[in-house]
């Protein structure tokens, strides 16, 4: 397939503090395409957060153009912003960010809510994600009585609840051990594999970058393929 679902064009970000400039981003380019896993590697501090960031439409670029599913998105307001990112994207964070007083279940099925889904409908695609992660015996469980691993899973299935066309992920087992974010990214990878996703994932773990299709590293805020 060749759709560019996610473009990044000459991303420039800069933060000022104090007398202080720092450009983290100078011109950062990125084509990811449909069915596409992209590792986003690079030191602490390189801006993988930021760009990550700036992919999912939750902060703006300085300069440069984000593209998404073939539409700009620089001039949209936050409205359309807000809109394009509940039914295109999904986001993964290192920490789960589940909602504490919520179950698995409701985690999942929350975010179709607000898509306006229909309940039953939201219901049984949330039990399918669900159990395709494995987490069939824990819907009814809050996240504070799951260990970190499952906890990722729901985050996982949340991220996918709306059927995005883009993954975005940041560290997503980094909080996990090693043997569990084995496991978990391998069914992280296997779900985007299923559902023809674009996934662009950062990682500090080379075995895990060495598992996606391509891998482009932060250097001097622009990106270069490794
Ligand atoms: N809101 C902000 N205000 C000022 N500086 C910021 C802000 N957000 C990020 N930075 C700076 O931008 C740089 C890049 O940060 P970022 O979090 O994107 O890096 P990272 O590659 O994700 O690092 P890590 O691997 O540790 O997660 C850092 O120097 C950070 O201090
Ligand atoms: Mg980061």
């Amino acid at each position: 397939m060749s759709e560019r679902t996610l473009i990044l064009s000459a991303v420039c970000r800069r933060f000022v503090q104090g007398d202080a400039a720092l450009e983290v981003l100078s011109g950062a380019n990125l084509t990811v395409r449909a069915g596409e896993i992209v590792a986003l590697v690079g030191p602490s501090g390189s801006g993988k957060s930021t760009l990550l960031q700036i992919a999912g439409l939750l902060e703006r670029p300085d300069e440069g153009e984000v593209s998404i599913c073939g539409r700009a998105c620089g001039s949209l307001g936050d409205t359309e912003r807000t809109r394009l990112r509940r039914e295109s994207l999904g986001f993964v964070y290192q920490h789960h960010h589940l909602l504490p007083e919520f179950s698995a279940l409701e985690n999942v099925v929350l975010p179709q809510m607000i898509a306006r889904q229909n309940r039953g409908a939201a219901i049984s695609r949330a039990c399918a994600l669900l159990d395709r992660l494995g987490l069939a015996a824990r819907r009814g469980h809050r996240p504070g009585q799951l260990s970190g691993g499952e906890q990722q899973r729901v985050a996982i299935a949340r991220a996918l609840a709306n059927e995005p066309m883009l993954l975005l992920a940041d560290e997503p087992t980094g909080n996990l051990d090693p043997a569990t974010a084995d496991a978990v990214f391998a069914e992280l990878l296997d779900l985007v594999r299923a559902h023809g996703l674009a996934a662009l994932i950062a990682t500090h773990n080379p075995d895990l970058a060495a598992r996606m299709d391509r891998r482009v590293a932060l250097r001097s805020g622009v990106l270069v393929e490794v």
